[in-house]
């Protein structure tokens, strides 16, 4: 597909495009813009005549961050939705992706885990999650009065990893949230330990349980879900897939098995719960491994090199 991302770079770099073009050997679009911004994306959709589908990712996603700012968390993630909604109407535009998250199911109980995407939604621990779980009303509310949407809701679980060439990869600002950033940055030396929040928790080592989903298998779910829009494979208006391995791994054990996989040591500290972490959640991945068409296979070992590879050679 010829693709033009929008990205007011508020949490990316113009240069990840060179990375694109060294992979795919063409350079998209870009256009530096606020997906909030009716005037410009009006602009875009009038310009680009012959989109054909939209896959918004474009939010902000750090939980405790939201916890902090919530007022930038609703303004930017349920406007830009909304935004882009808008456009799509007005120049019907009928197919959406959307980014949305595991979050949405807060802490399962035992009897949905994995869970799956009838399982029960819970009230959000965090503005970020809740979110996600508005603007899933939101496309839902819109298909309703507008007949001709066609979104699929892609709840994504922990994406992790780096594209294998290395020329794309996670670029966390300033110090990483999220566990496998700060676990590379630590093996490279730039961390000077990893604080594991928790290990008192009811599981089996007592660290929590996420479902660690590479994020190039991720990638290809979402030319997955277009092509199935594309070609009206469904009568549904909108469907939800979990993307997610349908694998449960714990942080000590995500851990051990990257310093074995790379043969780097990785200090640690055992320390106190973070606020607002549920205990453990994985998927169930089958609908969109039969639905859709679409399994997250890559080992999980081949995953953490790929970060570890990436942490590698943006520190060269
Ligand atoms: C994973 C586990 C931490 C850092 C959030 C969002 C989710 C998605 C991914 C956007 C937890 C532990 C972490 C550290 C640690 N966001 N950890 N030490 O919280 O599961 O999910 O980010 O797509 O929507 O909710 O991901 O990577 O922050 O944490 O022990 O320095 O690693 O306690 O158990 P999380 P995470």
């Amino acid at each position: 597909y010829d693709v033009v991302i929008v990205d007011n770079l508020s949490n990316s770099e113009q240069t990840v495009l060179d990375g694109i073009t060294a992979i795919v050997g063409t350079c998209p679009d870009f256009v530096q813009a606020d997906c909030t911004d009716a005037s410009i994306m009006d602009a875009l959709f009038s310009h680009y005549t012959d989109i054909v589908g939209v896959i918004h990712f474009a939010a902000s996603k750090a939980v405790n961050e939201s916890v902090e700012k919530p007022l930038l968390y609703y303004r930017n993630n349920i406007m830009s939705l909304v935004t882009v909604l808008e456009a799509m109407r007005k120049y019907k535009v009928h197919n959406i992706v959307f980014s949305s998250s595991c979050t949405v199911y807060g802490q399962p109980d035992a009897e949905h885990l994995p869970v799956g995407e009838d399982a029960p939604l819970k009230k959000s621990l965090s503005p970020y999650g809740n979110t996600k779980q508005i603007n899933e009303d939101v496309i839902r509310d819109e298909a309703y009065a507008n007949s001709s949407l066609r979104a699929t809701i892609l709840r994504y679980f922990n994406p992790i990893g780096a594209h294998p060439s290395s020329m794309i990869g996670e670029l966390p600002n300033g110090v990483p949230q999220n566990l496998l950033p700060f676990v590379t940055q630590t093996a490279i030396g730039l961390r000077k330990e990893l604080k594991v929040f928790g290990d008192d928790y009811n599981t089996p080592d007592g660290s929590c349980i996420r479902d660690y989903i590479y994020v190039v298998d991720l990638a290809k779910a979402h030319v997955k879900a277009v092509e199935r829009m594309l070609n009206q494979n469904t009568d549904e208006q909108v469907e939800v897939f979990n993307l997610g391995t349908g694998c449960g791994l714990s942080v000590l054990e995500i851990l051990h098995t990257f310093m074995r996989v790379t043969g780097t040591n990785v200090p640690y500290q055992i320390v106190g719960r973070r606020e607002g972490d549920i205990e453990q959640v994985w998927a169930k991945a089958d609908k969109a491994n039969n639905v859709l068409g679409w399994t997250a296979d890559t080992p999980i070992e081949d995953v953490l090199l790929s970060a570890w590879n990436w942490e590698k050679k943006i520190r060269q």
